[in-house]
């Protein structure tokens, strides 16, 4: 089957960059991404992309108006394509059962009953969300209850491993491409032709093929893996911290152990991002519906963890500022979840700067790529007022201007400029003592402590 037309229902962090690679690299295949969000596709198709990815800005610009579209026109691409890629959101469902662990599929469900409406003839269905296991199980009974007569489908599991802030990167040179499909001679079929577009670019031994359910259940165990090793590691910094060790040279000597590997080993004020913590509840809850709970309380664990290191990290501010933070002045470096993304979502900086203001302090924030609104929104979700933030929160848009009479400074993110930083001009600026909290364990510490700062790192003891 030679596919000619793509649509890709999803125009956020994973449809729009993945489907802006797949024109790219085919531009005899037509490639739509649509929408409802209409604000979303103007950006798309402005010069101000809603999404920051260092270098996305050259590949959408290689392929727009040639043979990548972004529209809000769904059925009408839905009905085109041979080919449908549904890169929807899969929240944790905040209500009902399964609430707060359970991926809520609202999302997926309207995407597969909009494609049963407007198809015919014959259609490559590909989960591109993360779903819980089983779902392209819901999709199939979806699609043949709702379609006409003359419309078949073939439902593939195709789940994203890209990183944001890397997603160019991993786009371009995955180190691996997963396809499952049902074994079955159309279900071959199907996965070839998927298979067969991404061969334009990706060596074909990098493309793994499996069976639905081992595809959709191993993107969910990838993003449990990859979080497990960040708690491991946040764990040993508590410990280090308590000890004398150094996280940094522990990681350095266990990573270096090829079974263990150096990668992902970097302690941390917490992960965050829209996946991990969703990604791993979703796996708790799937362990619980399935019997398992053994298996749902170890993976709980992960998450717990990761809200310890937070908690703990505002714990610290708070007991060095002599227990109190009522009126003063702290200055955050860093509000996305990680460096090179403006994406705040379930970032540590959310619920550490909610629980500073809890406390009556000034927070005062300065990131390179987040705004303001961004900033406000996020607090206020948490459960921070406006009150609050008229009266105790400021956005700044240099690392000097926040430092500006500051009684603590703490970095959250570990953007490379933070790396750069005048620390002499820094500590000049600062009431003393110079208080710094260094989230990402990213600052000189020897330096620190000879320029006159008080500083505390993540996971260095002494
Ligand atoms: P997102 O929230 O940025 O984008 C989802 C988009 O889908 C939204 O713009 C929304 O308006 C749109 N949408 C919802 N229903 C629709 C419909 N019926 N028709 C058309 N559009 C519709 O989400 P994201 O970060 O791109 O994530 C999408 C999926 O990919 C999730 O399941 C996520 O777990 C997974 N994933 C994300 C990443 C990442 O780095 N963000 C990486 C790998 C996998
Ligand atoms: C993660 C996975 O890495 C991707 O493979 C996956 O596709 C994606 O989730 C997803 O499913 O959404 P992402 O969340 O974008 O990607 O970014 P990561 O690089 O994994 O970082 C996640 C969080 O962990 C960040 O807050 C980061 O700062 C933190 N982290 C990462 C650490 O604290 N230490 C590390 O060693 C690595």
């Amino acid at each position: 089957m030679k596919i000619t037309s793509i649509c890709c229902l999803g125009a956020g962090y994973v449809g729009g960059p993945t489907m802006a690679m797949i024109a790219a690299k085919c531009p005899d295949i037509d490639v739509t991404v649509a929408d409802m969000n209409e604000a979303r596709i103007a950006a798309w198709n402005s010069d101000e992309l809603p999404v920051y990815e260092p270098g996305l800005d050259e590949v959408v610009a290689s392929a727009i108006g040639r043979n990548l579209h972004f529209t809000t026109e769904i059925r009408e691409s839905l009905a085109k394509a041979d080919l449908i890629f549904v890169s929807v959101g899969t929240p944790t469902k905040s209500y009902g059962i399964g609430a707060g662990r359970a991926a809520d599929l609202r999302y997926i469900e309207g995407a597969a009953r909009l494609i049963a409406e407007v198809s015919t003839g014959h259609k490559i269905i590909v989960e591109k969300s993360t779903i819980p296991v089983k779902t392209a199980s819901a999709i199939k009974t979806i699609l043949s209850a709702n379609s006409s007569e003359d419309a078949t489908f073939e439902v593939l599991s195709n789940p994203e491993f890209l990183a944001e802030g890397t997603a160019i990167e991993d786009l371009q040179e995955p180190d691996r491409i997963l396809i499952g499909g049902e074994i079955t001679v159309s279900g071959n079929a199907a996965v070839e032709a998927l298979a067969s577009i991404y061969s334009r670019w990706v060596p074909r031994e990098r493309i793994i093929t499996t069976n639905l359910w081992s595809s959709e259940l191993s993107k969910l165990v990838a993003n449990a893996f990859l979080a497990q090793r960040i708690s491991s590691i946040n764990s040993i910094s508590a410990l280090c911290e308590a000890t004398g060790a150094d996280v940094d040279e522990v990681a350095r000597a266990i990573g270096t152990d090829s079974r263990i590997g150096p990668k992902f080993l970097k302690a941390s004020v917490g992960f965050g991002g829209s996946c991990f913590q969703k990604d791993l509840l979703n796996l708790v809850y799937l362990c619980e519906s399935f019997g398992l709970p053994h298996v749902a309380e170890y993976w709980r664990q992960v998450v717990h963890l990761n809200d310890w290191q937070k908690t703990r990290f505002v714990e610290q501010i708070v007991r060095t500022l002599f227990n109190t933070v009522n009126g003063k002045r702290i200055a955050i470096l860093g509000f996305a979840f990680k460096k090179d993304t403006n994406d705040t979502r379930e970032s540590a900086a959310i619920q550490v700067c909610r629980d500073l203001l809890r406390e009556h302090a000034h927070v005062v924030v300065y990131d390179p790529q987040v705004s303001a609104e961004q900033m406000c929104s996020d607090l206020i979700a948490a459960g921070v007022s406006e009150a609050l933030l008229d009266s105790n929160f400021d956005v700044v848009d240099s690392p000097y201007t926040a430092a500006e009479h500051a009684h603590a400074l703490a970095t959250l993110t570990e953007w490379d400029e933070f790396r750069e930083l005048d620390l002499e001009q820094i500590h000049s600026l600062m009431l003393k003592p110079a208080f710094v909290f260094d989230g990402r364990a990213i600052l000189p510490l020897e330096k620190l402590k000879a320029l006159g700062f008080e500083p505390f790192m993540i996971g260095k003891g002494g």
